[in-house]
């Protein structure tokens, strides 16, 4: 459902190509061959305007921006067969709301489409109706926590605990709560959320000389269900390489300007990225799953990060499948890690179902005991106070 009082443009001067974008949009769309003819039109009042790749480039694009300058009521989103770092910079800078990959898929298109509208709409305290450069996210100049989900030991549950974690703090806190998959070569935050990222951590990175806040949000995906934002992981595991440990923590500074909470994945392994986002992080949740070679691999990990003068204040120990069943003892292995465990994650069928699903399980299974764990694990993060369970 689009806000009342929103009207859609679709402007390209290929027919077929507005008629396609107008279809999918399916709300009665007005279309129109080019961007000073939609100018030509416009009353004043709210409007979406949705750019096909015809206006991606040349006089048009130029066109663009001088709209969206000049008509504050615009709300544009721009079409791109090639999206290119320097044209998404030069188009969020100059007002284009959003830009995406084109051909673009039907929900990708609707959801950004109601995004901007909302933005438009008219109504108190709606950027739209302020007519301002205020960003899409007020900044308080509180800054918000940042919590490393980490293991030495892959498939503990690090991507599965970060997720659900997040996405409780989201539905809890006023202000936004962003996800960071710094699992840069294998994340899979997107899939487990069923996202379709049209921008990954590689723009935010392409973009660090100039990179601010309201840049970065532009770039973060919305998880729909929760509100969640995501900052995913790059498409290819190649790209992982453009992301050093500085530019990450150029990037957690800037989200925990404006986002209350700021929960960030990681690979199963040491490397300068992880380390410059433990150093910055207020806790480092550890994930330990509940068998040997886990428990193994997690000593070392603490022992390393002991070397490392990491402050053991801020190390929280989570251990993931901690059931009667596995026969092995929760105070066993505290002892054996010399550390007490903050929460303890049962192992349940409904945590594969979620993730099949591309559902948080603590949406999809809200009564199931995993579910109760991870809210009380964002209780602790939430109220401060004694973090450590008795
Ligand atoms: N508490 C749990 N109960 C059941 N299955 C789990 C649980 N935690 C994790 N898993 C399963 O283990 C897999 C690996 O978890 P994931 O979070 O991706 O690990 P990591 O990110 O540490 O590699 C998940 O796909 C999920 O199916
Ligand atoms: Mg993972």
């Amino acid at each position: 459902m689009m806000p009342a009082g929103v009207a859609i443009a679709v402007v390209d001067f290929d027919q077929s190509v507005r008629n396609r974008l107008a279809m999918q949009l399916g709300e009665g769309a007005t279309t129109f061959g080019s961007v000073g003819e939609l100018s030509s039109r416009l009353l004043g009042s709210p409007v979406v305007a949705v750019l096909g790749p015809s206006c991606a480039f040349g006089p048009e694009l130029t066109a663009v921006e001088d709209l969206v300058r000049v008509h504050r009521e615009v709300g544009a989103v721009l079409l791109a067969e090639e999206l290119t770092t320097e044209l998404l910079q030069q188009a969020l800078r100059s007002g284009v709301r959003d830009v995406l990959a084109s051909p673009v898929d039907t929900g990708q298109l609707v959801s950004t489409v109601q995004r901007v509208a909302a933005a438009v709409a008219p109504g108190p305290g709606s950027p739209g109706s302020q007519g301002g450069d205020a960003p899409l996210l007020p900044e308080t100049g509180e800054l918000g926590r940042v919590t490393t989900v980490f293991s030495t030991k892959g498939g503990s549950g690090k991507s599965i605990i970060a997720a659900n974690l997040a996405v409780v703090l989201a539905q809890r806190s006023d202000r936004p709560v962003v996800l960071v998959d710094a699992d840069l070569q294998f994340g899979d935050v997107a899939v487990m959320l069923k996202l379709a990222p049209q921008h990954t951590i590689v723009d935010a990175v392409s973009s660090i000389q100039k990179l601010d806040a309201s840049l970065l949000q532009s770039l973060l995906v919305t998880h729909e269900g929760s509100g969640l934002l995501v900052l995913p992981a790059p498409l290819e595991p190649a790209f992982a390489d453009q992301i050093g440990a500085e530019e990450m923590v150029r990037i957690i500074d800037l989200l925990r300007t404006f986002c209350s909470h700021v929960v960030v994945d990681t690979p199963a392994y040491f490397n300068d990225v992880v380390l410059g986002l433990i150093e910055v992080s207020d806790d480092v949740l550890l994930v330990a799953g509940m068998d040997i070679p886990n428990i193994k691999n997690v000593k070392i990990g603490l022992q390393t990060l002991k070397l490392l003068n990491t402050p053991m204040e801020k190390l929280h120990l989570v251990l993931n499948r901690a059931n009667s069943k596995v026969k092995l003892e929760v105070s066993e292995v505290e002892k054996t890690l010399g550390i007490k465990a903050t929460a303890l994650i049962p192992s349940d069928v409904v945590v594969p179902q979620a993730v099949n699903k591309g559902t948080p399980v603590v949406l999809s299974a809200p009564k199931s005991g995993v579910t109760k764990s991870i809210e009380e694990l964002a209780s602790q993060f939430i109220t401060g106070g004694d973090r450590r369970r008795k």
